[in-house]
């Protein structure tokens, strides 16, 4: 039975050339923390636009947020929010700037040791404040402009850190500030985009119809427009559908009230914090290993998966399934991304230091069913191979 809250407070703006609109999406008088990354708003003109168009307000420019952004990045950034009094935090970024901007929020108006949050559940529940936060978008791939969750770097791991204070207040979506990103950066979004949709729709049926073909529809707008986006890079309307695909993949639309699997993430968390793969990249080799070492698990809806989304008519269950799984495997590969963890150089002795770090970081019961151990995630990592 479906039993759900739905909860998403952020204004999306959508549509191209809105930048000058932040003039009267900020508010006036605000103190403004600017948030961006290693240098690409500033090297193709959306720094500019934005300061213009905050006109007289107090800016405090902070960047050099890496990607997979570090706490002690944040810490800095923490700092200066608090001996400036800035009140308003504009992020310009893709999902680590993003990221990076809710935990400063956060972190500015926790009084405890900022680190904590990522391990005592209790003190990120019980936070009451944080520092407004609005974003312009220029990479679709988290869906972190419409959600309550930020990923940070910590002490060799990656720590998600989820709270409602987090949502944006505003996030500005223009495609065509995305025409500027390298291939790499595209691929990671589209395959990142269909994790997210996968890890909410791969589990077992609960009867969520409107989810479920909700899901299937952006899975399948994500089949179409991802190849042509790389084809067509600057084709404005094809673009558009890939951003706002990102956006509804992990704004919480598709995953009320069904189970969900994040184990696909939190073992490609886990590559990314080892071996510096990127987070897109790292699902690409994760996720067809959880779809054939969890098959039986997910039996139903990989069939499902199987008919609806690619439409294979194979009459022998266990044949469609196969093929459901060897295309994704093919789609993913079209794109460029490597599926294979040896395509990486990582060897089997490599592998269990890997399962240790899920252990050590706490992921010991995951998947839809809580059920899956460091040891099946040992197994999921060797099926990579
Ligand atoms: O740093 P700059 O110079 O800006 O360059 C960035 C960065 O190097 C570049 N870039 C961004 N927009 C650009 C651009 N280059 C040219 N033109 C543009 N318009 O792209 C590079 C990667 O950026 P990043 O923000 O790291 O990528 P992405 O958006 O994929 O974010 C990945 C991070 O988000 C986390 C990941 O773990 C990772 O840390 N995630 C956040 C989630 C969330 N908040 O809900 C969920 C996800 O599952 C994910 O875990
Ligand atoms: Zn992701």
């Amino acid at each position: 039975m479906l039993n759900f809250d739905f909860y998403n407070p952020t204004r999306i703006v959508f549509g191209r050339d809105r930048l000058a609109e932040l003039s009267t999406l900020v508010p006036a008088g605000a103190r403004v923390l600017l948030v961006y990354g290693g240098g690409s708003a500033r090297k193709y003109g959306t720094l500019d636009k934005v300061t213009k168009a905050l006109g007289s307000r107090v800016i405090y420019e902070f960047g050099g947020i890496e990607p997979n952004p570090r706490y002690e990045t944040c810490m800095r950034a923490v700092e200066a929010a608090r001996a400036e009094n800035l009140d308003f935090i504009l992020a310009v970024g893709g999902g680590s700037v993003i990221d990076a901007a809710k935990f400063i929020g956060l972190a500015a108006k926790y009084r405890g040791e900022a680190s904590n949050l990522f391990f005592d559940h209790a003190a990120v529940s019980g936070l009451n404040s944080s520092i407004p936060l609005g974003t312009v978008l220029t990479l679709p791939a988290t869906g972190s402009e419409m959600n309550n969750n930020a990923v940070i770097s910590y002490n060799h791991g990656k720590w998600p850190v989820y709270q409602d204070l987090n949502f944006p207040v505003f996030s500005i979506l223009d495609p065509a500030l995305t025409f500027t990103l390298p291939r790499r950066q595209i691929v990671n979004g589209i395959i990142d985009s269909f994790a997210h949709v996968l890890e909410q729709y791969l589990t077992y049926p609960v009867g969520a119809a409107v989810q479920d073909r909700l899901a299937e529809g952006i899975l399948q707008v994500l089949l179409e427009f991802g190849p042509r986006s790389l084809a067509e890079p600057e084709n404005y309307e094809v673009r558009a559908n890939i951003v706002w695909a990102a956006t509804l993949s992990l704004n919480r639309l598709i995953g009320a009230g069904v189970p969900q699997d994040w184990s696909s993430h939190r073992i490609g968390h886990e590559l990314t914090a080892m071996f510096g793969i990127d987070h897109g990249l790292s699902l690409a080799v994760t996720f067809p290993s959880v779809m054939e070492i969890r098959r039986s698990q997910k039996r139903a809806k990989l069939l499902q998966y199987a008919r609806r989304v690619f439409k294979l008519e194979e009459k022998d269950e266990e044949a469609a399934i196969d093929a459901a799984i060897s295309k994704t495997r093919q789609f993913f590969e079209s794109l460029g991304a490597k599926t294979r963890l040896a395509d990486y150089g990582i060897t089997a002795v490599q592998l269990p230091d890997l399962a240790e770090n899920l252990r050590a970081h706490g992921w010991i019961a995951l998947s839809e069913h809580k059920d899956l151990t460091p040891e099946i995630s040992l197994a999921i990592l060797k099926n990579a191979l």
